[in-house]
């Protein structure tokens, strides 16, 4: 694990939505759907944005999906007015893609804390310092980190690009999430420098915890996000992606399920599995408060009265990024796109 990297030991989380204020969203709906009609925008959203907003984008024809399903279809779309209803490198990545477009977020505010825990200084002092390792970002880094990378990775598709690298006898600067780090590393047997960042939802889960409802639970499988950390991850019957973790779901036969991930992704597992029962994982607390209960905190903070403003005032919402930045960023990007790509058709084969 690299030791000399500035990581923030807390974070200056939003404050949560009150019921009212999730009430008056539930309220803005028709009017939401009506302006994303007129404006001819599309909405593609985040799997741990609200059930609200799921639905909103479900109604416009939009897309939901994970954060690689997400930035495909921002690229593919032919529409020009793009809505991104998640966190900030989400729609960084959009525009990174797609710099012809108009790319919107109802809050430009809204961070991922393993983001925060990767600055652009200190990875290029790290980088200058194993120059024989080859960079590997998360896509939950800043547009700016990305650009400092040779490829770029999202969750479904890590392990198979530290097998791929591995193959090749590459050494990986992995940046920033130490559990997925570790994750790819055994998983794939690659070397891997590994930064010690946090994702401060999935690091809370906890596995003694876990222990006792998988007892109250005796026949349900346990799902879990690599994000979490290696003792979570240790009691699982099935680790991926949130997409991944959705179509595990939809396809076994199990009928109860334990659910390591955000808990918004509960909308689309009861919906595409009317028939099974899914159970949340247990979360840490300090002195009876939960940090996030399993609930992203910057997610939350795209509610449907910001989308509604960005619509009305898209400048004040729009994402830019810099040339010289976005051009550094593109290529590990596509490199990423492409990998994904050359693995489906069987064009890379893995040992
Ligand atoms: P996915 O790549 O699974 O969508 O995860 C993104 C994310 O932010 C996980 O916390
Ligand atoms: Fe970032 Fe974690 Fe929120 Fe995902 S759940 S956006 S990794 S803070």
């Amino acid at each position: 694990m690299i030791d000399n990297v500035s990581i923030p030991e807390t974070f200056d989380l939003p404050d949560r939505l009150t019921i009212e204020q999730k009430k008056k969203d539930d309220m803005l709906f028709d009017k939401a759907l009506e302006l994303i009609k007129q404006k001819d925008a599309l909405l593609i959203a985040h799997y741990y944005t609200s059930e609200t907003m799921q639905r909103l984008c479900e109604a416009s024809g939009g897309f939901i999906g994970d954060s690689l399903e997400m930035a495909r279809k921002g690229r593919d779309s032919d529409k020009k007015l793009i809505l991104v209803a998640g966190v900030r490198f989400m729609g960084e990545t959009a525009k990174i893609l797609s710099p012809e477009k108009t790319v919107i977020m109802p809050d430009l505010s809204a961070e991922c804390s393993l983001d925060l825990c990767c600055n652009v200084e200190d990875l290029k002092r790290v980088k200058s310092s194993v120059k024989d390792a080859v960079v590997v970002a998360y896509a939950n880094t800043s547009a700016a980190v990305k650009a400092q990378a040779d490829w770029i990775v999202t969750s479904s598709l890590a392990v198979e690009l530290g097998k791929y690298l591995t193959q090749q006898k590459k050494t990986i600067l992995w940046v920033p999430d130490r559990h997925l780090g570790s994750y790819i590393a055994n998983m794939s047997d690659s070397d891997i420098y590994c930064w010690p960042g946090r994702c401060i939802v999935h690091d809370a889960f906890e596995a003694n915890a876990l222990d006792f409802v998988k007892k109250e639970h005796k026949d349900a499988l346990v799902l879990v996000h690599p994000e979490a950390p290696a003792s979570v991850v240790a009691k699982a019957d099935y680790v991926g992606s949130t997409s991944q973790i959705l179509a595990f779901a939809k396809q076994s036969s199990a009928k109860e399920f334990i659910i390591a991930t955000e808990r918004n992704i509960f909308y689309k597992l009861s919906l595409a599995c009317k028939d099974k029962k899914f159970i949340e994982a247990p979360v840490a607390s300090t002195k009876g408060h939960c940090i996030s209960c399993a609930n992203c905190p910057w997610m939350e903070l795209n509610t449907l009265e910001k989308l509604i403003a960005a619509l009305n005032c898209p400048k004040s919402h729009e994402l830019s990024v810099d040339e010289n930045i976005r051009l550094g960023a593109l290529k590990p990007l596509e490199r990423m796109l492409d990998f994904s790509r050359d693995l489906k058709e069987g064009k890379i084969i893995l040992e």
